[in-house]
Parts: C-alpha cells; structure tokens; sequence
C-alpha cells in the first residue's frame, strides 16, 4: 500500500473511507476501469478501521437470510461479466450448481459474508485496515480553488500519517441509534454489537432478557435470544400493535430500481416526501413475513403449551433505562394511555435503528464550504459529490447519506453496483476535464463499464 512515512508523497485520485461493500463496489468498478483503460487508471486507495473485511459482523446470526436477491450483488448491475460477480464467487467455490438446485434468491447472510470477503481479498494491497480516517481538509494556499485534499489517519498503535487526494469517498455506514438518555454498557446493548455482548456473558446467567423495537433486526434477534436461551424469558417490546412486514412485492420492490434514483434526485420536495411516506414499509420498522411467523408459530406454541416465556409487549415503549451494577430496570410506557410500568431483566437490547451517515464530523470547519437545504442537510449532486459553496477541484462524494437526495436505496446494498459505476465514472470524467482543461462536461472519457 502506498503509505511508508508520516507523509505518504502519493497523490492519489480517490481515497476511500471505510471499506464496507459500498467502497467495496467502488474498488471493483475502479479496478474494471484500469482494466479497460490501463493508459489512464484511477489511482486509489482505501481505509477501513475494523483489523480485517467484516460486514456487521456482530449481526450475522444463525439463518439469517439476505434481504436483496443476490443478483444485486458488487458488481453484475453495472457490468453482468464481471470477475467479482456473486455467481463467479459460487463458480470459483465450485458450489454454482448446488445453489441452483437450492432454488433460493436469497442467500445466508453468512454466504454473503463470505462472498464480500472473498472478493475484499482480491484488494488487500489497497486497502489499510485497522486504520480509521481522522479528518479530512482542503489543501490550500489561500489563492486558488483547493485541488487536493489532505487525509488523516490513524493506525491501530495510535500513529498518526496524511496522505493527498483529489477525491475522497466518505463510506463510513450507518450509525447506531439508542433512545436519548440511554447509554450502552455490558447488560444494556444495541443491536450493532449484539454477538460480542452476547458471547461475553454465561447464558445461564441471562434468566430474563428484553429486545426493543419492531424492526428486522429487532425480530432476528428475539427469535436468536428464544432459540439460545431455552430457560430465559424473551421479552418483545414493541411500538406498533404486532410486527408489519417489510413489502418486497414486485410493484413496490422497484423503488430499489437504479432508475428510482433519477425519480427521487429530481422530483420536487414534496414528491420526495410523497415517495418516502408511500414507501418507507419496503425498509423502516419492518420484518420479513418468514421471521414474523416463526415468532408467531413460537407464542402460539406456548399457549398450546401452557408455559409461556415469549412475552410480546405491543404498544409499548421505552422510556428510561436504570442501571445499577447488575441490575437493569426498563421503564415501559404505553402508547395508547402513557401507562408506565417497571420490568427487571439481565440484559437488554436495543433494535433501535441507525442515523445516516453524516460526513460533517470528518470535514471539521472545511464543512462550511459544502451547501446545506433547508432542512440542514448536505446538498449532493447526481454523481453523490457534495454541492460546495466556492470552486473546489477536490470532491467529497458520498456513498450512504444521500437517502434525502437520493432516495431509499442510499443506505443499502440493492443499488451499489450501478452507484459505485456512476461515482467512479465522475471521478475519471472529472479527471479528463481537468487535465484537458476544459470548463464543460467531456461527453467520452472511458467512463466505468
Ligand atoms: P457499512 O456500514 O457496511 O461499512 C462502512 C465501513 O466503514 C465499516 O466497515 C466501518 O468500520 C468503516 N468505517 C467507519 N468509519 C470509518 C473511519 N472513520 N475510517 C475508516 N473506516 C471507517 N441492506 C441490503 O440492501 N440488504 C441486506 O440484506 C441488508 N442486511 C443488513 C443487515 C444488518 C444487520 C444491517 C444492520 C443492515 C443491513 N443492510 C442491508 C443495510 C446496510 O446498510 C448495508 O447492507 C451495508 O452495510 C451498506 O454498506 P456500506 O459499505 O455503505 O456501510
Ligand atoms: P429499524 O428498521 O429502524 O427499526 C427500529 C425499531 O426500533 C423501530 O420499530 C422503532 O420504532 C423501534 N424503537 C426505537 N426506539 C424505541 C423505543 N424507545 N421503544 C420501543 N421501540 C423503539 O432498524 P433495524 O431493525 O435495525 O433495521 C435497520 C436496517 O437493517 C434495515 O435496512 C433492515 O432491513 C436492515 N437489517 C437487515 C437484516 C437482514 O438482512 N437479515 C437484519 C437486520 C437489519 P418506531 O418505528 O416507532 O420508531
């Protein structure tokens, strides 16, 4: 890789932070344009704080099944030949005509898993991992519009390096979200670290536990804790009256179409707004129909049992969460009458959701230059670069974040392919104006296949 001293000298064209499977995506539609291309390649490398390739790893609980057809895999909607497709990872594992036979458009969120790090591995020589991006900001010289960006990372031993680049790619995930005035410890957990938390305690010692939330991983979750701790009380508590199913109907699936992308970027704001209300139910506070009938077929075998230990709080919230050494007591509040009642459990985890990505705390002050909408958020082009208020050569993209802008698919993996093309596409076509110093789009400039 290309970092040797405190101060890499290479300029590179793209610099990737974090390499989940968006940058992932990228570096594949970066490689395949070298490759058509190998007079002008993209020079680029990643960063990623996690010490080796993992995809929410603390999630990757038993038959767990993807939720996106595993045609939408890093690669085949922007380019059906290429060598990182989901089905050359089966080829080359020689297990293709066993998933046939297996007639399954979903596959285990464990084979996904290693399909991403099968393909991670092909680029571990640009990719520094256990090293997280610290900030990034403009090099300038006051005088004229900044070209480069300096990045800063920090390794594992708490080294600190910079290295120069006219792009970065912010790809960094979602962030996990707990109710205000909670706080994680080692019995109060958020779904994102649900595995660590769970392996690190004796599950004898787990007699009563409670998963919060409504949501996929919420039931995932439930079901896990039902399964592993047959001497445990599970208790659900959940928002709504029962579990809604995620639509994944073919009408409704096609808000996940590359092509939406284009509707939402140029719809009004209403229209935007029209399209998330319609169909937040394709992603938000929903579960798939075959989780939501495990659960119910467990409750209503325990009824015909007569020994009940899987307890669904419906209409119900959490409101506070008191801690004293191993004690947790949850503050449950109705939603119909604001009824408060008090339950005591050994662990508790919150399914509680995620924030988008917000790039802001990376920029630091170099973030005023980047324009904002109304509503305070980042104002992003087509290409996913951040709209900025001066002439900056240097761009910031990004890729998650953009669900304001850019629709539903911007926090998942249904579209990366085809948004991984389209950012490196700018990155190279950008390049090509600048070095032939033209002021107007170039309409031929090797884009990405
Ligand atoms: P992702 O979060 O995967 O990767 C970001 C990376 O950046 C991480 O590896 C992180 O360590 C790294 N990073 C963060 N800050 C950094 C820094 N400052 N410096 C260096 N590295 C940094 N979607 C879908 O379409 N189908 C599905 O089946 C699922 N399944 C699913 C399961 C679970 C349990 C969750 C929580 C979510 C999903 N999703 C999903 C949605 C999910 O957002 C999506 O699958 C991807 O994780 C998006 O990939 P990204 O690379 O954008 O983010
Ligand atoms: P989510 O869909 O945002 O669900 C969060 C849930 O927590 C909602 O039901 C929310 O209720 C509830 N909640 C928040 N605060 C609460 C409180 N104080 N009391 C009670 N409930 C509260 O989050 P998620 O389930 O983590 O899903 C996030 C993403 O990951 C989705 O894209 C999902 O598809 C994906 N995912 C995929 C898989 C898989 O592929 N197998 C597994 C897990 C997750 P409100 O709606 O009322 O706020």
């Amino acid at each position: 890789m290309g970092i040797t001293g405190s101060r890499d000298q290479e300029i590179y064209d793209l610099v990737g932070i974090g390499f989940g499977p968006s940058n992932l995506s990228l570096a594949i539609a970066l490689e395949e344009h070298g490759a058509s291309a190998p007079q002008q390649p993209v020079r680029f490398q990643f960063f990623e704080r996690q010490p080796s390739f993992g995809w929410h790893r603390n999630m990757l609980l038993p038959s767990t099944t993807m939720q996106i057809s595993f045609l939408k895999d890093l690669a085949t909607f922007r380019n059906p030949l290429s060598r990182f497709s989901f089905v050359s990872y089966l080829h080359a594992k020689n297990r293709l005509v066993q998933f046939v036979n297996n007639q399954d458009f979903y596959p285990t969120r464990q084979e996904f898993h290693q399909y991403l790090e099968w393909a991670a591995d092909a680029f571990r020589d640009r990719v520094g991992y256990g090293t997280e991006v610290t900030s990034v900001r403009p090099v300038t010289d006051g005088s004229a519009p900044p070209e480069l960006l300096r990045v800063e990372v920090r390794t594992g031993d708490g080294t600190t390096r910079t290295v120069t680049a006219r792009n970065v790619v912010v790809s960094t995930g979602l962030v996990p979200r707990l109710p205000q005035g909670v706080t994680a410890d080692d019995r109060v957990w958020h779904s994102s670290e649900f595995l660590r938390r769970f392996r690190a305690h004796d599950p004898r010692d787990l007699g009563s536990v409670a998963v919060v939330g409504a949501g996929q991983s919420a039931a995932e979750i439930t079901r896990f804790l039902h399964d592993e701790l047959p001497h445990a009380e599970v208790h659900a508590i959940i928002p709504s009256y029962g579990y809604s199913v995620a639509d994944d109907t073919p009408f409704a699936n096609q808000v996940f179409d590359p092509g939406a992308v284009d509707a939402y970027y140029f719809g009004t704001e209403q229209g935007r707004e029209a399209f998330w209300r319609y169909h937040r139910n394709t992603n938000y506070s929903v579960v798939d129909a075959d989780v939501i009938r495990a659960l119910y077929q467990r409750v209503y075998d325990e009824e015909v049992r007569g020994v009940r230990r899987l307890h669904v709080r419906n209409l119900t919230r959490v409101s506070e969460v008191k801690r004293r050494d191993n004690e947790t007591r949850v503050t449950l509040c109705s939603v119909l009458d604001e009824h408060t009642e008090e339950l005591a459990v050994d662990a508790l985890v919150f399914a509680s959701g995620y924030d988008g990505l917000d790039p802001a705390r990376l920029l630091g002050d170099f973030d005023r230059h980047f324009l904002r909408d109304a509503s305070g958020r980042h104002r992003v082009e087509r290409d996913y670069r951040l709209v900025s208020s001066t002439a900056l050569a240097c761009g910031v993209y990004l890729q998650g974040g953009t669900e304001h802008t850019h629709g539903l698919s911007s926090a998942l993996l249904s579209n990366i392919a085809v948004r991984s093309g389209e950012i490196a596409d700018s990155v190279v076509l950008r390049r090509a104006e600048r070095e032939l110093g033209h002021s107007q789009p170039l309409e031929e400039a090797s884009p990405v296949a």
